[in-house]
């Protein structure tokens, strides 16, 4: 795992793109088009699976994650950080109850479609930013946020663990992480697939590892695993990426692992 401080620092492409800019200690808004982590080679960018992820991703939606979305969200309120927004397919479901919505994505290819379905997307929330930073480096104060929302992207980060201790770090006391990710199979059989798949997988699906164990991460947090259900994701996206959880952690909230639930 890395440290903190093996990532590349650099100013943001911070931009308010309604309402009022980002608080807290995240960078003013417009920086320069470029920065210096875009060129690191631990971090890339995907402009074929940039332009065909709504595709690829539309059956998958049709034959019920966009409920499990639409399920997660509902409890999204206040200042709330989306990390990996990708091309915003969640955008549509944050109700009125979040006052402002921060979404990270480092790939401008994908924050380049996001801005678009900002642009074209209503209601939104009174005041939303797209900020250009790893999560495993939050350009945020602690404690400054009511949730953080993760859908598909533990898979793909560099540093998961990384990633969920800086999300517990900005949380506010009571705060939820909330979360929608394909896992590795608890079948030994499946997982022993994900583990011969996951470099050529990673090849067409932006980097995405399909035998992550997420759960043990989100248990090895600070934070307090409240609900984490297995349940499978629509067959449309064939079976390596099948096994899912949907649930969410809190930072210092009640404690029920319920692991052996099912929603989805
Ligand atoms: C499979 S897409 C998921 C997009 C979206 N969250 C969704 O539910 O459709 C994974 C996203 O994570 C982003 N990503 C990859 N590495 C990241 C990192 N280190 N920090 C934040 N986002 C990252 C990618 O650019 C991509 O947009």
């Amino acid at each position: 795992m890395k440290a903190p401080g093996d990532y590349p620092r650099s100013e943001p492409n911070n931009t308010p793109v309604n309402g009022a800019a980002v608080t807290g200690n995240a960078p003013p808004p417009g920086g320069s088009a470029q920065h210096d982590w875009c060129d690191d080679p631990r971090m890339r960018h995907h402009p074929i699976f940039a332009a065909l992820y709504d595709r690829l991703l539309a059956l998958c939606e049709r034959a019920g994650f966009r409920e499990a979305r639409a399920d997660l969200l509902s409890q999204a309120h206040g200042r709330v950080l989306e990390i990996g927004a990708g091309t915003g397919l969640n955008l549509s479901h944050y109700a009125a109850d979040v006052t402002e919505l921060v979404l990270l994505e480092p790939d401008r290819f994908m924050a380049a479609r996001l801005r678009d379905r900002i642009a074209a997307d209503s209601p939104l929330p009174e005041s939303v930013t797209v900020v250009d930073e790893p999560a495993e480096r939050l350009p945020f104060d602690d404690e400054s946020f009511d949730c953080v929302v993760s859908t598909l992207v533990l898979c793909t980060v560099d540093d998961p663990e990384q990633t969920v201790a800086e999300a517990a770090r900005v949380l506010r006391p009571g705060g939820k992480l909330l979360y929608l990710e394909h896992v590795r199979s608890t079948n030994e059989r499946l997982a022993r697939w994900q583990d011969r798949l996951d470099v050529p997988w990673g090849w067409f699906s932006g980097g995405c590892h399909p035998n992550r164990d997420i759960p043990a991460v989100l248990r090895a947090s600070r934070l307090d695993v409240e609900r984490l259900d297995h349940g499978e994701m629509p067959k449309e996206l064939g079976p390596v990426i099948r096994p899912m959880i949907y649930g969410w952690s809190s930072r210092g909230g009640g404690l029920d692992d319920g692991t052996n639930r099912s929603t989805v």
